[in-house]
């Protein structure tokens, strides 16, 4: 007989056919009753047990985390909370679970902390939670690649292990085939990169834009989506050491056309989840809801999770200068007050997350564009502006996350480019390539790179980066 899902099972409307289902048990009470769930849907199908005419060494062997076949009737339901029920004929347990054991584990049926949580990381998907986060972040995945193909953009795959800094901010791992210790050394008794595997230096790449950008100067509309990394030593809710990280770059596109797309892009995921995703948005509102009881009544959201993400989907993103934002914040209260860690007293400071939330949060109330940041504090590639002091960059601020996306309109005058790596120590010959796509038919182009997991905790109304991606990678951790 073939398989059915629990998702098919609960959706379907033919009664009193014969079905086959397979999946995990959540709980089995009463003898009688096992909550059946395979991960198909958050919803458990309930499995009607004939106790009096089963096996007693089998009923014991029904235990929470066991893995079993049911075959069996679909029927009406007798009970509340749910529309049909398997009424059992057979049960084959595929894969015990001992009852002891699993009491020892997040399997075992009552709240558990997410710290618990992420220490059994490899169990955790069972629970309701994590695999509503993950059915969400599936579906945004898919989101992603279903915009870009249908507004017709190429995938590119770009590659993880690289000879350049794409940021220039020096975060990224080594990647080298030398034993430690051993590496060998030239005559100024510095390591000897031209005997590693690649014959040069090398890492994995913190962004894949430097190579996206010269897709695009060929195929005209491009995106990645793949993982990056970066050694940076932020032990925050908002940074993981590998997370993915979508970068559309198009030819052609200056500034404001990029902040259109970014916009576009975001609302369009949003969207797409609303509409297939709403058993787990329900759930995870119904969650958040609950952890927000446990706060002061300040700090609780004014709006429900689905509400929140109707509000992005519905209204304008703020679009602001860096200059303008710089005003609001010098003005504002936890500024005058020095509530701030970081103070702001002059154009040219760098925003911190404190700045960014404060700008969403309070002030605007609503995603934030900010444009035109100093030259200073942004990366070499950014297209500097006529007044010689800000570039043409953008950052799209989210309530609750601070910055979603980083992104600019790229500098594309060879002359301005080299001055720019010049003054910041760039060697010409790492980024030849890079300078190339200057000489031959250069034009206005213009990307962003969107946090994969900063939009899942966005779309999930999780509160920790840790708990929207499967197995992370922080400082300190990498087990699993
Ligand atoms: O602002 P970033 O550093 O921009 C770039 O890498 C550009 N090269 C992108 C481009 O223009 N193609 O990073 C982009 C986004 C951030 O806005 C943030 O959402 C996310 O990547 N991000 C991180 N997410 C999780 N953990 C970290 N450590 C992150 N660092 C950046
Ligand atoms: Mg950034």
């Amino acid at each position: 007989m073939k398989t059915s899902s629990v998702k098919e099972l609960l959706a379907s409307e033919k009664l009193l056919q014969e079905v086959n289902v397979k999946g995990w048990v959540r709980a089995f009470r009463s003898n009688r009753f096992i909550q059946l769930n395979d991960g198909s849907t958050i919803n458990s199908i309930q499995c009607v047990v004939d106790f009096e005419n089963t096996d007693e060494a089998l009923l014991k062997r029904i235990n929470t985390g066991a893995a079993v076949s049911i075959n069996g009737t679909l029927v009406e339901s007798q009970g509340k909370g749910q529309s049909v029920e398997v009424q059992v004929t057979n049960v084959e347990i595929l894969g015990d679970a001992d009852p002891d054991e699993v009491a020892k584990t997040i399997l075992q049926p009552k709240r558990h902390s997410l710290e618990l949580l992420r220490q059994q990381a490899h169990l955790r998907v069972r629970t309701n939670t994590f695999s509503a986060v993950m059915r969400v972040r599936s579906a945004l995945s898919f989101a992603v690649h279903q915009y870009f193909q249908q507004n017709g953009f190429y995938y590119v795959n770009t590659p993880i292990i690289t000879g350049s800094d794409a940021e220039g901010a020096g975060e990224m791992f080594r990647v080298t085939n030398f034993e430690t210790n051993k590496a060998p050394l030239n005559e100024e008794g510095e390591v000897d990169y031209s005997q590693d595997f690649f014959g040069k230096q090398t890492n994995l790449t913190v962004s894949g834009q430097l190579e996206a950008e010269t897709y695009a100067m060929g195929l005209g509309k491009v995106y990645t989506f793949g993982p990056t990394f970066r050694a940076e030593n932020s032990n925050t809710t908002r940074h993981l050491a590998e997370f993915w990280m979508i970068e559309p770059e198009v030819a052609f596109n200056d500034l404001d056309a990029n902040m259109d797309l970014s916009e576009d892009f975001i609302k369009y995921v949003l969207q797409y989840v609303l509409d297939n995703c709403k058993d787990d948005l329900e759930f995870l509102e119904n969650r958040l809801l609950q952890e927000e009881k446990t706060k002061p009544q300040a700090e609780r959201s004014e709006m429900s999770l689905i509400e929140k993400l109707r509000f992005v989907v519905d209204n304008n993103f703020k679009r602001v200068s860096y200059t303008e934002a710089i005003d609001i914040l010098r003005n504002c209260k936890p500024n005058k007050k020095k509530k701030f860690q970081y103070l702001i007293d002059e154009w040219g400071a760098d925003l911190q997350s404190e700045h960014e939330r404060y700008l969403v949060e309070k002030h605007f109330k609503c995603p934030v564009i900010l444009f035109d940041y100093p030259a200073k504090i942004k990366a070499f590639y950014m297209r500097l502006n006529e007044d010689g002091k800000t570039v043409r960059a953008m950052d799209v601020l989210f309530p609750g996350i601070g910055e979603m996306v980083g992104g600019s309109q790229r500098e594309e005058r060879l002359d301005v480019l080299k001055e720019k790596m010049a003054a910041l120590d760039i060697p010409e010959e790492e980024l030849w390539w890079y300078l190339d796509i200057r000489k031959f038919g250069t034009a206005v182009h213009s990307g962003f790179g969107l946090g994969f997991e900063r939009l899942v905790l966005f779309t999930t109304g999780m509160s920790n980066i840790r708990d929207v991606i499967p197995y992370p990678r922080t400082p300190q951790n990498a087990e699993f």
